[in-house]
């Protein structure tokens, strides 16, 4: 067993519904396992600040059923400097922290590797993004929650659009990444599904258009990370080639973040929340909790951060069967 006391737990980056579950997780284990452990407010900014507050089991309860992050959270530049890090680093020593929890994206996990390097404090990293694209694991936490935002979104467009026979073009989160995209458009039966992963999408929709000018109405899920451009621009030129179509736009934003969390985010936190402690206290470091064919796995910080997750090919396929 590793010698350590006191950890330190926070949240990093844009926030995902879940995270409290797994902040609640996390503090409940490390009492579990006879550890101290501290909440670090607003992440790495927090951190540097030496915002730090004590957690017990009572501060975590009634907590996992709501979306955001008690802790708060933050993206920190001055962390990505020598010297941000460097005060980070006493401070924590100040508050006599042997090892951390990020719940984060890769960004965090990134800023987590190269601290733990310099300073030799372990940090455990938990996958806390709606875009699930975090390589090394099959679901982050907050995926499945965006995903349900999402289609109920969709479905209540899907009314409208049908009652005038529009078009619409949804715009969906995800970053450089079409998992919200493809997931969300097969569940709701999307006409089409534009991601960042596939080229040639665009004359895939206008033929698409062109062979279906029958059909009164439309649902176009668009990724906001395409390189063609966003659902507004997207829309544009297809009113160009398509003057009799109706369109609107709707570009759902940052609703996708927040919300109760679903069942499965809860389950998946608490899950990962449990083995991040106990991969610490069994000497492990630098890594991130994944969940892989529904088993928790590790996948150390280099792995994630270098690694590229792709699309499962397979939904692709299953989205061009069914549209
Ligand atoms: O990474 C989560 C995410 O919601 C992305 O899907 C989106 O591109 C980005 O964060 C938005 O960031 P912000 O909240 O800073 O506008």
């Amino acid at each position: 067993m590793a010698n350590i006391k006191k950890i330190a737990v926070f949240t990093s980056g844009g926030d995902a519904p879940g995270m409290n579950a797994a902040i609640r997780a996390v503090v409940r284990a490390a009492l579990y396992h006879n550890l101290q452990i501290v909440g670090i407010v607003n992440g790495y900014k927090g951190m540097i600040a030496g915002n730090f507050v004590p957690l017990s089991s009572i501060d975590v309860a009634n907590i996992i059923q709501r979306g955001g992050t008690i802790l708060g959270t933050a993206r920190s530049k001055e962390f990505m400097t020598p010297e941000g890090r460097k005060t980070a680093f006493g401070q924590l020593q100040k508050e006599e922290i042997d090892a951390c929890v990020v719940i984060g994206g890769d960004g965090s996990f990134t800023g987590a590797n190269v601290f733990s390097r310099e300073y030799d404090i372990p940090f455990v990293g938990l996958p806390g993004t709606i875009d699930n694209d975090l390589f090394g694991t099959d679901f982050t936490i907050g995926f499945d929650t965006s995903l349900n935002t999402v289609v109920e979104a969709v479905d209540r467009i899907r009314d409208t659009a049908s009652a005038h026979s529009r078009t619409f073009f949804v715009e969906v989160m995800g970053r450089g990444a079409g998992f919200i995209a493809l997931h969300s458009g097969i569940a709701t039966g999307a006409e089409a599904i534009l991601v960042p992963e596939v080229e040639g999408e665009e004359e895939s929709l206008f033929s698409y258009l062109k062979n279906h000018k029958d059909k009164p109405s439309n649902i176009i899920l668009v990724a906001e990370g395409n390189n063609i451009g966003g659902a507004q621009e997207i829309a544009q030129r297809v009113k160009e080639r398509f003057k009799d179509l109706d369109i609107r736009v709707n570009v759902l934003g940052h609703m996708q973040r927040g919300g109760a969390p679903s069942a499965f985010d809860r389950f998946l936190a608490s899950r990962m929340g449990v083995a991040a402690v106990e991969a610490l206290l069994d000497n492990q470091r630098s890594i991130m909790i994944g969940f892989k064919n529904h088993e928790i796995d590790h996948i150390s910080f280099n792995k994630t951060i270098k690694g590229h997750r792709d699309l499962n090919r397979i939904l692709l396929e299953v989205a061009d069967i069914l549209t």
